[in-house]
C-alpha cells in the first residue's frame, strides 16, 4: 500500500532541480530504434513510464545500457521483433511511438494500443491518418495496431487537431520516407522541438518544428548521436504552483524559462512574484492568491498538464476563478477528492467554476491520474493537518523523487508502505 503521508502547513522554501522531460523522453527514445548505430541520451528521467518504454525496447532486442541513473546508451542494431505487446506497454500512453519509429526504419511495426492516463478518449484518427498519407497499410486486430508498408513517401498532411502524439508519429514515420512530407496544423510543444533536435543530430533534415508547419526531407539513413533531454516545463512548473499553493519561496533550478511562460504569466497574475534568470526561475507568494481565469490550450497556450495544479491553487485564492478544460474531456476527475479537502468547486460540462476557501484540511485521498495527483499532493502540503494520498503509483510514472524533493524544500511527507509506517511517521510530526 505505498502512499504519501503528509502533514500540511509548511511553506515550501529552498531549491529544486528539475530533471528531463518525460515526454521528451519517450520520444527519444522510441527514436533511438532507427540507427544501427549507438545513440547516448543524458538528463534521461528515471520515472516509471520511461522504464517501462526501456524495458519493452530491450524485449525486442534493443542493447540498452544505463551507465548512470540519467545517461543510458540504446543499440538497436540486433532488433529482433517488430511486435510490442509485453504486459506493461499496454499501461503507458507513448508505445504508439514505436509504431512510426519501427514503421519509419522497417516499414512494419505491430503494437498494443496503448494506454495511458484516464483523462478522455484520447483517440488515435489522426496517426493512422498520417501513416495512411505515407502510404502505410493501418489495422487494428487483436489489440494491436498494425501498420505496414512497401516504401513510404512523403505527403501533405493536414491535422484535424493539434496533437502532440500524432505529430511525434507522423514526423518519426517520415523521416526516412521517400521525397518530402510537411505536417500542417502540427503541435508545437518543446517536446515536439526537441524530438526533431534529436532527430536532426541523427542525420535527419526536419525543419519549421516549433511551427505550425513541419516539413521533412526523407534521408536513407540515420546515424548514432549523443542528446541531452530538455527540462521538464512539468515538473517546473508543477514546483512553481507547489510555491504558490504554501506561500512559499522556491527556486525552481535547471529549467528553460521560455518554455514556462505561460504558467509565469498566470503566476503573476493571481499575485505571487516571478523572477527569471538563464536557466531558474524563483517563484515568491508572499501575498494573498486572486482570483483567475484560465483555458488550457495546445503549447504555447496554458498546458493541461498543468491544469489540476492551477485548480488546486485557485481553490485557495480570493473570489470566483473559472477554469475550462479544452483538449481532454475528463480531466476534473480530482475534484471530488479536493472537495472532501474543503474546496467550493462545481465541474460544470469541461469547466470548473471555483470559490476561494481560506484554507484546506487535511483528509485521505487518491491521485486519479499522473497531474492531478500531483496535484493532491500540492493542495495536502497547504493544508491544514494530516493527508495521506493513495495510488501513487500514478505520481511515480512522471515525477522523479516527487516526496524526496519537496522534503528538501522542507515539506513534511513520507512514502509509507505499511500501517506501522504510518504510525511512525504521525508519531515524529506530533
Ligand atoms: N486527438 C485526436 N486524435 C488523435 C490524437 C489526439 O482526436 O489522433 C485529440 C485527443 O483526444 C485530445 C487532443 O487531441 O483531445 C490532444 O491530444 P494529444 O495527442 O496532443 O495528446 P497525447 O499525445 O495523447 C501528450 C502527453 C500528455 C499531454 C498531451 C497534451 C505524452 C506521452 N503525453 O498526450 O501528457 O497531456 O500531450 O499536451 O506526451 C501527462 O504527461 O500527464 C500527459 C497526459
Amino acid at each position: 500500500m505505498e502512499q504519501y503521508a503528509i502533514k500540511g502547513g509548511n511553506p515550501l522554501v529552498g531549491e529544486v532541480e528539475i530533471g528531463g522531460a518525460k515526454n521528451a523522453a519517450l520520444p527519444i527514445l522510441a527514436a533511438s530504434v532507427m540507427t544501427d548505430e549507438t545513440v547516448y541520451i543524458e538528463n534521461m528521467p528515471d520515472v516509471r513510464d520511461t522504464n517501462v518504454l526501456l524495458s519493452a525496447m530491450e524485449n525486442i532486442g534493443v542493447i540498452v545500457k544505463r551507465t548512470d541513473r540519467h545517461k543510458v546508451t540504446l543499440n538497436a542494431s540486433n532488433i529482433s521483433e517488430l511486435v510490442v505487446e509485453d504486459e506493461n506497454i499496454k499501461k503507458i500512453r507513448a508505445s504508439y511511438y514505436l509504431i512510426g519509429a519501427l514503421l519509419g526504419k522497417y516499414k512494419h511495426a505491430e503494437v498494443a494500443l496503448p494506454g495511458g492516463c484516464d483523462i478522455g478518449c484520447r483517440a488515435i484518427d489522426q496517426h493512422i491518418k498520417g501513416f495512411r498519407a505515407l502510404g502505410a497499410d493501418v489495422k487494428i486486430e487483436h489489440g494491436l495496431i498494425k501498420t505496414q508498408a512497401e516504401h513510404l513517401r512523403g505527403s501533405h498532411i493536414y491535422m484535424d487537431v493539434v496533437s502532440v502524439g500524432a505529430t511525434i508519429n507522423i514526423m518519426m514515420a517520415a523521416v526516412m520516407a521517400e521525397g518530402t512530407t510537411i505536417i500542417e496544423n502540427s503541435a508545437k510543444e518543446p517536446h515536439v522541438v526537441d524530438l526533431a533536435n534529436f532527430l536532426n543530430s541523427m542525420g535527419a533534415n526536419i525543419k519549421g518544428a516549433g511551427t505550425d508547419v513541419i516539413r521533412i526531407k526523407g534521408v536513407s539513413h540515420l546515424h548514432g548521436t549523443e542528446y541531452a533531454v530538455i527540462p521538464d516545463q512539468i515538473e517546473a512548473g508543477t514546483f512553481m504552483f507547489a510555491a504558490a499553493v504554501t506561500k512559499g519561496d522556491v527556486t525552481v533550478k535547471n529549467v528553460i524559462p521560455k518554455h514556462l511562460e505561460s504558467i509565469t504569466a498566470k503566476l503573476l497574475e493571481i499575485g505571487c512574484e516571478v523572477e527569471e534568470a538563464d536557466d531558474c526561475v524563483r517563484v515568491v507568494a508572499s501575498k494573498p492568491l486572486q482570483h483567475t481565469q484560465v483555458k488550457t490550450l495546445p503549447y504555447p497556450g496554458f498546458p493541461t498538464d498543468m491544469q489540476p495544479q492551477i485548480t488546486v491553487a485557485l481553490g485557495l485564492s480570493k473570489g470566483t476563478s473559472i477554469v475550462t478544460e479544452s483538449i481532454f474531456e475528463n480531466r476534473f476527475k480530482y475534484v471530488d477528492e479536493l472537495t472532501r479537502m474543503g474546496a467550493s468547486i462545481k465541474v460544470e460540462g469541461n469547466t470548473a467554476i471555483i470559490d476561494g476557501v481560506s484554507r484546506y484540511t487535511g483528509a485521505n485521498i487518491s491521485a486519479p491520474d499522473l497531474r492531478a495527483g500531483a496535484a493532491l499532493v500540492l493542495a495536502a502540503m497547504s493544508a491544514e493537518g494530516f493527508s495521506t494520498v493513495d495510488d501513487i503509483r500514478y505520481i511515480e510514472r512522471g515525477y522523479e523523487d516527487f516526496h524526496l524533493k519537496l522534503q528538501g524544500l522542507g515539506a513534511q511527507i513520507e512514502l509509507v508502505e505499511t500501517e506501522r509506517d504510518l504510525q511512525k511517521f504521525k508519531l515524529k510530526i506530533g
